[in-house]
């Protein structure tokens, strides 16, 4: 993101600088007539997603920042860059790419002191020497072409971690809420609250992985509900110990890594808690399949819910549930492109699939 903006701003120094030379009356009330639409367009925003500032200084400056989004998400929408997707106003169109980044996603050292590879092989990865740890193998091509869990009942509404860095817990919760419906027959929303406050295994809003976050809840004989322990994105509050377990999981399950085929028949089983790379565009991100810009380095953590083939074309994409609240792309999932070349899928998404087990 930094890149791109820097290059953008270097464009718009240029046209500053042809409109300052020309300096004709009829094009520097074009340049304000274009600002009074977007400040008018920023009010409409901020009704919307229910944004005020402290300060109208911090007002002009987030004014600035979503001007500056505006145009590069028009400019991007506009342009050919081989992009499979739009994008769109978020509730986070007034942060820079910087800012979106260290808010919404968790760089792999913020999480331990150790790197993300490091824990993911030693920990919790397919190699778990403190557990003998399934691995889902399945390279059965004879699964359904399309399969949505959010049609089947199987998903809970979208939910919003906030600031604290607790995607993990998210991504883990909705795969159990799917298994939960699936085996038992009722939907309810589990607590994310209950695993940020009580799971030792993981740090709480600084973050942490969906396949620990399923030995915790094995542990602890199960998870309570969101009515019984909601969520309210504070870090470090004090475990509340006597909330009863109600979905139960017997153990969990790595889908065996950098394969989208086992991916595949684990998501047409129940929804799969994976790890990505959230790249560029991302916070913009609106309708269509996302393609990248990402690469492989693990920041956040999310849920497939389902796969699916878009009829216009026949690209083939992943249906994934997010934390960013119902206000970010679309109704807060996102399509992310389906059999690439690359074996660790778009994002890595195909890397460390978990499932729980019931
Ligand atoms: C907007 O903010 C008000 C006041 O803080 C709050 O009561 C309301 O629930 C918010 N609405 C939305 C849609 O977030
Ligand atoms: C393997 O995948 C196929 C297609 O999705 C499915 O029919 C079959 O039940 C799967 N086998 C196991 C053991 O999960």
């Amino acid at each position: 993101m930094a890149s791109s903006f820097s290059k953008r701003s270097s464009c718009l120094l240029v046209l500053l600088l042809a409109l300052f030379l020309h300096g004709s009356s009829a094009t520097s009330s074009l340049a304000s007539e274009e600002m009074l639409l977007i400040e008018g367009r920023f009010q409409l925003w901020k009704a919307e997603h229910n944004k005020t500032y402290a300060t109208t200084a911090e007002e002009r400056h987030r004014l600035d920042v979503y001007s500056r989004n505006i145009r590069y998400i028009e400019a991007t929408n506009a342009g050919v860059g081989g992009l499979t997707y739009e994008l769109g106003e978020t509730a986070y169109t007034d942060l820079t790419g910087d800012e979106f980044m260290a808010m919404y996603t968790s760089p792999p050292s913020s999480l331990s002191k150790d790197s993300a590879a490091a824990i993911i092989t030693t920990r919790a990865g397919p190699v778990d020497a403190s557990s003998s740890q399934h691995v889902y193998v399945n390279e059965s091509l004879a699964a359904p072409r399309r399969v949505n869990w959010i049609k089947k009942g199987a998903v809970t509404p979208v939910k919003n971690q906030g600031q604290c860095g607790s995607c993990w817990a998210f991504s883990a919760v909705a795969a159990v809420e799917g298994i939960h419906k699936i085996r038992i027959g009722d939907l309810v929303s589990l607590s994310v609250q209950q695993l940020v406050d009580c799971d030792t295994l993981d740090y709480g809003c600084k973050g942490g992985w969906p396949q620990t976050a399923f030995r915790w809840i094995k542990q602890n004989n199960g998870i309570t509900t969101e009515s019984a322990y909601p969520y309210t994105k504070i870090a470090n509050e004090a475990c509340k110990t006597n909330r009863r377990p109600f979905a139960r999981i017997t153990g969990s399950s790595s889908v065996m890594s950098n394969s989208e085929v086992s991916l595949q028949n684990a998501v047409a089983m129940q929804p799969v808690a994976v790890l990505i790379d959230v790249g560029d565009n991302f916070q913009h991100y609106k309708s269509g399949i996302y393609n990248g810009p990402c690469g492989t380095k693990i920041n956040h953590a999310v849920t497939v819910v389902g796969y699916g083939v878009r009829k216009s074309d026949g690209e083939k994409y992943w249906i994934v549930k997010n934390s960013y609240g119902p206000r970010w792309g679309n109704q807060g999932y996102i399509l992310m492109k389906k059999g690439i070349e690359d074996p660790a899928g778009i994002c890595g998404i195909a890397m460390y699939p978990w499932i729980p087990l019931m």
